[in-house]
């Protein structure tokens, strides 16, 4: 029988992340993507490209412009026979889905039922890696006592400086409208796993990037902040004096997760992934090193509102993972996370 893998927004930064690291380990890679980004942010958003390259790049690349909220969802399950589903179609941004919650909400928590059904119904022995959010801990993580240092908080508490661990309480928070969607995803994926005893895993993201990314102002922090700097966009800052902190990981290191995933399936497990504490960086840090990089002074402006829901300093816990998983570990510093972005970024204008 072949072997198939199912990567949901494979048009999308880590769905074609994961579709390029996957394709010689599976006999045929199967991708769902309808565009809806284009949707979502307007013609940046545009993945249709990436979707063309992977094909002419990859024999066994097979994409389908499907909705995965749509029917044909349960048409393709009966069709192949998965062995794998990674998920990452979804509506992403944070600000955004205030805009727009009922299609958020749709996307992101029904979007996932339709798969997670489909597969109980056809190949219940897959493994489900879904790619969640550290959003689901709403503004939670803020409670942990900070410091405030000369370009970046950080945690007070020795205790807290290994980063935020899935111990931390999903409730009774400020989450953002996204947070909702994406929680009700991330239990649907786990009760899938707990309840029905499939193979599934949710992966808490962090800043999740990599050169591939169409970033956009409300979604993809490090590579829209290179294309304003390279581009001279006026970029603006939300709150917290620039000091807020996020952890940073390349897609490559997320698709070396999954593979692990793969290979040691959990029933309903969740894992906080991100960059950790070595590949975190703050706002005002972040635009030093990119104006370091390019010799391009960032063209930024001040909004005292920071934006619903966000954290002030997040950096993942990765023990969870290393302990799970122990020949993983993050292979990409930041600093190559950034000459990488600005290269592709670079490479565009020419
Ligand atoms: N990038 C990050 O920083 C980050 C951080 C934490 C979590 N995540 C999660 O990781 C996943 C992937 O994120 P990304 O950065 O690659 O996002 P992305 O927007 O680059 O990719 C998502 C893809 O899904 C497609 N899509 C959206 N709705 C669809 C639908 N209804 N049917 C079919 N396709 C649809 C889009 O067209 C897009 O190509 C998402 O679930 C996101 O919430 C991302």
């Amino acid at each position: 029988m072949k072997k198939k893998l199912l990567i949901t927004g494979s048009g999308g930064l880590i769905g074609s992340a994961m579709v390029e690291y996957f394709c010689t380990q599976f006999d045929e890679v199967h991708g769902i993507d309808n565009n809806m980004r284009e949707e979502f942010f307007g013609p940046n958003g545009d993945t249709t490209s990436t979707q063309k390259r992977l094909k002419e790049t990859y024999k066994n690349f097979i994409p389908h412009l499907i909705d995965i909220r749509d029917k044909e969802i349960e048409s393709l399950f009966k069709e192949h026979h998965f062995s794998a589903i990674v998920h990452c179609a979804a509506q992403p941004s944070h600000d955004l889905a205030a805009k727009i919650p009922i299609l958020d909400f749709s996307v992101n928590a029904n979007g996932t039922l339709n798969l997670l059904e489909s597969m109980r119904q056809h190949c219940s022995d897959a493994t489900f890696v879904y790619l969640s959010t550290n959003k689901v801990y709403g503004d939670q993580p803020n409670l942990l006592p900070l410091i405030e240092l000369k370009t970046r908080y950080e945690y007070k508490n020795l205790i807290d400086q290994s980063g935020v661990k899935e111990s931390m309480s999903i409730d009774q928070c400020v989450h953002s409208l996204f947070g909702v969607s994406k929680i009700a995803a991330d239990l649907l994926v786990q009760e899938y796993g707990r309840n029905f005893g499939l193979n599934t895993s949710c992966l808490r993201g962090g800043c999740l990037t990599g050169p591939q990314h169409k970033g956009v102002e409300l979604h993809g922090f490090l590579s829209y902040l290179v294309k304003a700097n390279t581009q001279k966009i006026p970029y603006t800052i939300f709150g917290y004096k620039g000091k807020q902190v996020r952890d940073n990981i390349h897609s490559l290191d997320v698709a070396k997760l999954v593979e692990q995933i793969f290979i040691k399936p959990n029933k309903g497990e969740v894992f906080n992934v991100g960059g950790g504490k070595s590949n975190s960086c703050s706002m005002i840090e972040a635009m030093h090193m990119i104006e370091e990089l390019s010799g391009i002074k960032m063209d930024s402006s001040y909004s005292e509102q920071a934006r619903v829901g966000d954290h002030i300093c997040y950096y993942s816990d990765l023990n969870k993972i290393k302990k799970h998983y122990p020949s993983w570990d993050i292979s990409v510093p930041l600093d190559k996370i950034f000459e990488e972005i600005y290269l592709q970024s670079i490479k565009k204008l020419v």
